[in-house]
């Protein structure tokens, strides 16, 4: 069964006080308001993992990310975090793939391979990121950009190891820009991204895979593009750190 997702990417903001008010207000907002058929994920920086974790450990629907994990499993690379070491504060997912990651810490294809199987081998499922730029857009090249990145990183799993991967498609003309995706180009990609996944893995992983539309998504936009058959959640930046917002965003399937 494809899982509905709700997915709070926290990037580098808030102090640890306000990430424990954030995730607090979101808990209670979920538990009073939100019935049991979405998966809601937040992903704050490293340092306020574990702190936010002990506040969403009794609620269900609430689940605890990363927002990177180091390809190596331990030793001397600083500043790095293993995927080991997530799994000992209780994360359950991770980002990998960002396009702020790929650009502004040039993590390229195999890297991201990499870092799918660290993740994997912990049991921490990956939130996989993909999207073109404008340029590509406007070009025109926009599926087979994407369809590269889905080949690139993902192509060498096994079935099993895919089984465990949701996708996110955040076309990067939309990220924190105001500039949402139409719900209509949403779902050409999505579509078009489970149809490559199909040709990768079995039909029915690829089926069954949740992929995420991210990029200005708000309370105001979320129901249509959510609505739509491909679209199976959000990866939410901005309107992540707003507990009104992001709870409206969860409450829009
Ligand atoms: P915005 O929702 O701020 O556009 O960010 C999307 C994003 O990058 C989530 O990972």
């Amino acid at each position: 069964m494809r899982k509905r997702i709700v997915a709070g990417n926290w990037k580098m903001n808030k102090t640890y006080e306000e990430a424990l008010s954030l995730v607090s207000e979101i808990d209670n907002m979920v538990k009073d308001e939100v019935n049991g058929d979405v998966t809601v994920i937040v992903a704050p920086p490293f340092p306020f993992l574990q702190g936010v974790g002990k506040l969403t450990q009794g609620n269900d629907l609430m689940h605890l990310a990363a927002q990177n994990v180091s390809e190596h499993e331990s030793g001397a690379f600083t500043g790095e975090v293993s995927a080991g070491m997530l799994k000992s504060v209780g994360v359950q997912y991770v980002i990998i793939g960002h396009s702020e990651r790929r650009m502004y810490h040039h993590e390229d294809a195999q890297t991201l391979y990499k870092k799918l199987k660290a993740a994997i081998a912990q049991g921490i499922t990956p939130i996989f990121c993909c999207g073109e730029p404008l340029d590509e857009r406007d070009a025109d090249r926009h599926f087979d950009y994407v369809g590269k990145q889905l080949h690139d990183s993902l192509s060498y799993l096994s079935n099993e190891e895919f089984d465990k991967v949701v996708v996110a498609y955040e076309p990067i003309w939309a990220i924190g820009t105001g500039r949402t995706a139409s719900s209509q180009q949403a779902q050409e990609m999505h579509a078009y991204i489970r149809e490559q996944l199909s040709r990768m893995f079995d039909a029915e992983a690829a089926f069954n895979c949740s992929i995420l539309y991210g990029g200005s998504c708000n309370p105001g936009n979320a129901k249509e593009l959510f609505s739509q058959p491909d679209v199976d959640g959000g990866l939410i930046g901005g309107a992540s750190l707003k507990s009104r917002d992001f709870t409206d965003i969860i409450k829009s399937f």
